[in-house]
């Protein structure tokens, strides 16, 4: 049966090769993000690999009329899946004619929901802020079951506190908190942003998919070799991930659902720094690991297409470190 994988954060990096993997296993994709313009380029990127991958007609990424999947989406076949099947000329199916991305249902503006599909619809990307319960719940009934749920979305904090600390010492303060209060504002906002973007993500995620999850489902989380470490916010919140998700193998793994965390090391090809790492901080980086190269996103994909397959099944609970020996466990 063909499998059904969502990968939040699926548009750019670790989540795009991930996405990758399983287009080119033959799998049916959705992919989510915030940012309309990297799904859509990377549904248009992820059609073109699924193209030569066998499938039976008619089956789209949001669900087809047997397996797991068929679930909610089956429901809503008046909606993208149905439209798709049968070649209507409206909405989304209506672009599929015109090329390897389909189109956008509803046209107009990025906003969430939007949706992007390639030619067969076997490659979905929906724009998603994975931290917004809303726009996750009308993602998991857009969706229906997925087979392989990975949490890639994270990141580090939008806003970062300034360093110089200005009304401490005095210097510049007000004497009533006023520049303190605000310094410490900016430290609340960092970390609300750094668990928003990295445990929150998950959670919500998994709790909107995993009432519809069946005996053989995985859940893989992308985690981080910051929380090993002197990681701050963005540290302390993989940390939590890993923690949440131990919680949540205990409560899935008797309904045959396995949950797992991947921590990575530095990886390269990716969005996450920002372009923000020196030359000099990169070698350190890759200097750190025994194999003395940095990882990459398919590093990444291969261990979750290793963690969603048969021989991983009594893996549940664990975080597994992807960095090339740069953190040990023993
Ligand atoms: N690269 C590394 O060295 C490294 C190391 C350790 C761990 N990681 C972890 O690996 C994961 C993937 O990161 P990456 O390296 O591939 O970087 P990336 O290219 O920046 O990918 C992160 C993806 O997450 C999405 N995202 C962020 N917040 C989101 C939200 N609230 N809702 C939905 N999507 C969201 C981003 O898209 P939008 O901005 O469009 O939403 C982006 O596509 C992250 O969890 C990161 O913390 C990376």
């Amino acid at each position: 049966m063909t499998r059904v994988v969502l990968v939040t954060g699926g548009g750019t990096g670790i989540g795009r090769a991930v996405a990758a993997r399983f287009v080119e296993e033959g799998a049916r994709v959705v992919i989510t993000g915030r940012r309309a313009d990297r799904l859509e380029a990377a549904v248009g990127e992820l059609a073109l690999l699924g193209a030569s991958v066998e499938g039976a007609p008619g089956e789209t990424a949001l669900g087809s009329a047997d397996g797991p999947s068929g679930g909610l989406a089956g429901e809503s076949a008046g909606g993208l899946a149905g439209e798709m099947a049968s070649g209507s000329a409206g909405g989304l199916a209506g672009g599929l004619a015109g090329g390897v991305v389909g189109g956008v249902v509803g046209g107009g503006a990025e906003r969430p929901g939007q949706e992007f599909a390639g030619v067969d619809g076997r490659v979905i990307g929906v724009v998603c802020d994975a931290a917004d319960p809303a726009q996750v719940a009308v993602l998991a009934a857009r969706v229906g079951a997925p087979d392989v749920l990975v949490n890639a979305a994270g990141g580090l904090p939008e806003s970062r506190p300034a360093v110089t600390v200005t009304g401490r010492d005095g210097a510049g303060g007000d004497g009533a908190g006023g520049d303190e209060g605000e310094r410490l504002a900016a430290v609340g906002r960092q970390w609300e942003s750094a668990f928003a973007q990295n445990v929150l993500t998950a959670v919500l995620t998994t709790a909107a998919f995993e009432h519809l999850l069946q005996p053989g489902a995985s859940v893989i989380s992308i985690g981080s070799i910051a929380a090993e470490r002197r990681g701050g916010s963005y540290g302390a919140a993989k940390a939590a991930l890993a923690a949440w998700n131990a919680f949540q193998s205990a409560a899935l793994g008797p309904r045959g659902i396995t949950c797992n965390v991947i921590a990575p090391g530095y990886i390269e090809a990716t969005e996450f720094f920002r372009d923000g790492l020196t030359e000099e901080r990169r070698a350190l980086l890759i200097e750190e690991t025994h194999d003395k190269r940095p990882g990459t996103p398919d590093d990444l994909a291969r261990t979750v297409a290793f963690l969603a397959s048969a021989g991983a099944r009594h893996i549940t609970g664990q975080t597994l470190h992807v960095n090339g020996g740069a953190h040990t466990t023993r």
